[in-house]
């Protein structure tokens, strides 16, 4: 029983350190900032995403809105998340879900990622980042009319065909249509 314990002790030691290691700097750059669970529902409402599409979360952090997304809108979902720990939980609570097989986690750097399947595309980054997914976005082939929806920051050079107020946050959300 004792020797149980110490395993279970080790095992979260380890896990906290892989933590703290890995998500400390991404944490400062990117921040693991989760957004809220109203703010994610309304961002993701605006993409009006159909049964059977391909929703894409470039930087799924621990996979939260990826599987609800999946699970409500009967859609397949692909996350990308760099840092490891979070990838970890999001491959996790993608495996605990009803809709498992529809859920594909990567350990990626989402600037390496093949777009060209995606209706949806969600983020929620920063404005540095956004920038440069802006041109990223314009580089790829992506599908006619796929539908990017940015929770709080701008994609610069690109016009959105609606913008949103999230109330409690006060932070904007930008679905574009490319
Ligand atoms: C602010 S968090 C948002 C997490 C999640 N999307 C949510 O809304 O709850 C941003 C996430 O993007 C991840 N990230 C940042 N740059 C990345 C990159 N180039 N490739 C993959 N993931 C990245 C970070 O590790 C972090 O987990």
């Amino acid at each position: 029983m004792l020797d149980l314990f110490l395993i279970i002790w080790i095992i979260l030691l380890v896990f906290g350190l892989i933590t703290f290691i890995y998500g400390f700097p991404a944490m400062i750059k990117v921040g693991p900032i989760p957004t809220s669970k109203k703010g994610t529902e309304k961002a993701v409402a605006l993409a009006d995403i159909k049964p059977g599409e391909n929703f894409y979360e470039l930087g799924c952090g621990e996979g939260r809105v990826l599987v609800k997304t999946v699970e409500k809108y009967d859609c397949f979902g692909v996350g990308y998340e760099l840092v490891i720990p979070y990838y970890l939980l999001a491959k996790l609570r993608a495996r605990l879900s009803k809709k498992s097989k529809n859920i594909n986690v990567r350990c990626q750097n989402f600037f390496k990622a093949d777009l060209r399947d995606a209706d949806v595309i969600f983020c929620f980054l920063t404005p540095g980042l956004m920038q440069k997914l802006g041109k990223y976005f314009q580089e790829q082939e992506l599908k006619k009319g796929v539908r990017i929806v940015s929770y709080a920051f701008k994609i610069r050079n690109l016009e959105p065909e609606r913008i949103i107020k999230h109330s409690k946050e006060n932070w904007n959300i930008y679905m574009y249509r490319l």
